[in-house]
Order: structure tokens, then C-alpha cells, then sequence
């Protein structure tokens, strides 16, 4: 049990993704390219079965945590490779949508309703893997949720990220118009029908001010649900936050590749 204050931001955050999901869960496995893209789905495939194998133990006694585990990406790639998976997610949505893609033998999956902060803080399991898929830039206080999860894993655990968009900061003013453009040709191609709602929600946001620009609403609850989307997280931040944890980093690099980024982390 570890002590876990979130702060009101970070809750704020939380209940952005609590409602973005509830809205889109019917579509999320339909533009998310983490879930789509052939090249992404072989990358994430051939990754696990390659941290499985540096576990080094019979796949029926490993237990991964699938964190933020969404509609199960990772999850169902996982459960034909014979571990248990607890899969946590705070969208009863995401989770009912995993349960009707898969149907899992419930033997070999757990699935927890939680903000996985909550989860972290209070379960006594242990994992020899911890998966966060597309996940962390979804959370407000990144550092502190790594710090829990990181006193969840076993002995010679492996903790893997990927999907997280790298920082943005440094792109020039070009990049950053096309990467703006990206998205509104993203929209027209994949949800041509709420192509007009995101161009004035975009409109609503830049005008909102004050007490408005603090609340979620439905103008900005998926810029506040994506949190660090437009910032980008520092992944060798995060490395050098984690070896001040006491892990290791065994694998880290950055890939150049459209619309997502991956970072490989330490183990313990
Ligand atoms: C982009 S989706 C990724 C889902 C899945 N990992 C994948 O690879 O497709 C982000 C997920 O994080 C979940 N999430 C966001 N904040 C969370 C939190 N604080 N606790 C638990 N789940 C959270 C969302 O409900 C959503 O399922």
C-alpha cells in the first residue's frame, strides 16, 4: 500500500478520459493507429514476445499488468502467449469493448475498473511485466504513477511504454503547422462527419477564457483526456527519473515514425 494524493489537476485529467471514452469508445479501435496500423501492430507483437522471452520463466507463471489497457491492444496479444494479464483501465467502456472483441478465458485475464494511480497505491500483486500503452501522455502526474508502478513489479521485472508522443518544443514553426495539418486531414479521412465539430471546437477553444478554460467540457474534454499530446513527453527524462527509481534501462530508443512515438523503459 503506498500513499497516493493525486492532485486536483491530476484528477481533472482523469475524469476528462473518463468522459472522452464514454463518448468514443464505440470508434476507438477504428482511428487509434496503435490499434489499426499494420506496421505498429507487428512492432507491438514482435516487442512482447520479445520481453516475454527475457523473463526467462514458463509463460503460465508470468503476470502482467496491462496499464491504461483500453479495449485490450496489448492485452490480446498477450493471451495466446499463455500469461495472465490484469488489465486496468478507468473506462467501463474501453473494458466492455475488450470483453466483446475477445472473450478471454477468465482464468488467464483479471480486469480492474480503476484509475490505475488508485490501483497502483492499494493492490499487493505484483507483476513481472508492466505494459503502458498509448498511455502515458493520458496521465497528469507521469513521474508519480511510474513511482508506483515500479514498486509493483517483482524481481527482474521489465516495465515497457511505447506510444507516446516525443516533446514537441524543439519542432520549428513549419513542423509544427503540418503536424496541425495532419490532424485535420486525419479527421477528414478517418471521422469526416465530425470534421466540421473539431474545426469549432478548435473556434470554442481559442476563444474560452477564464473559469471555462479550467472545466472539462465538451469542447476541450480530448485535449484535457490527451494530456501531454501537445507538449510531447521527454522519454530521456523519464529513463533518468526511473534509474533514480533503482531500475535499469535494458532497452530505450526513439522512433521517427508518423503519428506516434515509442520509448522502451527500464527493468528492476
Ligand atoms: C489511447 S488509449 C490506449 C489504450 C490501450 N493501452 C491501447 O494500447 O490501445 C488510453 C487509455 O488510457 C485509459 N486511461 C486514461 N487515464 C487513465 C487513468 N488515470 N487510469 C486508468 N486508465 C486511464 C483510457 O481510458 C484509455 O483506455
Amino acid at each position: 500500500m503506498s500513499s497516493w494524493m493525486p492532485s486536483p489537476e491530476y484528477n481533472k485529467v482523469v475524469e476528462a478520459n473518463r468522459r472522452y471514452y464514454a463518448k468514443t469508445a464505440a470508434l476507438y479501435d477504428q482511428p487509434e493507429c496503435c490499434v489499426t496500423d499494420a506496421h505498429f501492430q507487428s512492432m507491438l507483437t514482435c516487442d512482447l514476445g520479445e520481453i516475454l522471452g527475457m523473463l526467462n520463466k514458463p509463460p503460465a507463471s508470468i503476470r502482467v499488468l496491462d496499464a491504461c489497457g483500453g479495449s485490450g491492444n496489448v492485452t490480446a496479444k498477450l493471451l495466446p502467449l499463455g500469461v495472465h494479464v490484469t488489465l486496468c483501465d478507468v473506462s467501463e467502456n474501453l473494458i466492455a469493448l475488450f470483453y466483446e472483441k475477445v472473450q478471454p478465458d477468465p482464468a488467464q485475464v483479471t480486469t480492474v475498473h480503476s484509475e490505475i494511480g488508485a490501483f497502483l497505491a492499494t493492490t499487493d500483486a505484483t507483476f513481472d511485466l508492466i505494459v503502458f500503452s498509448s498511455a502515458l501522455h493520458h496521465l497528469e502526474d507521469v513521474e508519480g504513477i511510474l513511482s508506483l508502478a515500479s514498486q509493483r513489479l517483482a524481481p527482474n521485472g521489465l516495465l515497457y511504454t511505447v506510444f507516446d508522443p516525443t516533446p514537441r518544443a524543439d519542432l520549428s514553426l513549419l513542423a509544427a503547422a503540418i503536424l496541425r495539418l495532419d490532424y485535420y486531414f486525419f479527421k477528414l479521412h478517418k471521422q469526416p462527419t465530425d470534421f466540421p465539430n473539431a474545426v469549432l471546437r478548435r473556434l470554442r477553444r481559442s476563444v474560452s477564457t477564464g473559469s471555462n478554460s479550467q472545466l472539462v467540457t465538451d469542447d476541450n474534454v480530448g485535449v484535457i483526456a490527451e494530456y501531454h499530446v501537445s507538449s510531447g513527453l521527454d522519454d530521456y527524462a523519464l529513463v533518468e527519473q526511473l534509474q533514480q527509481m533503482g531500475l535499469e534501462a535494458v532497452m530505450h530508443f526513439r522512433a521517427h515514425e508518423p503519428s506516434t512515438e515509442r520509448t522502451d523503459l527500464p527493468s528492476k
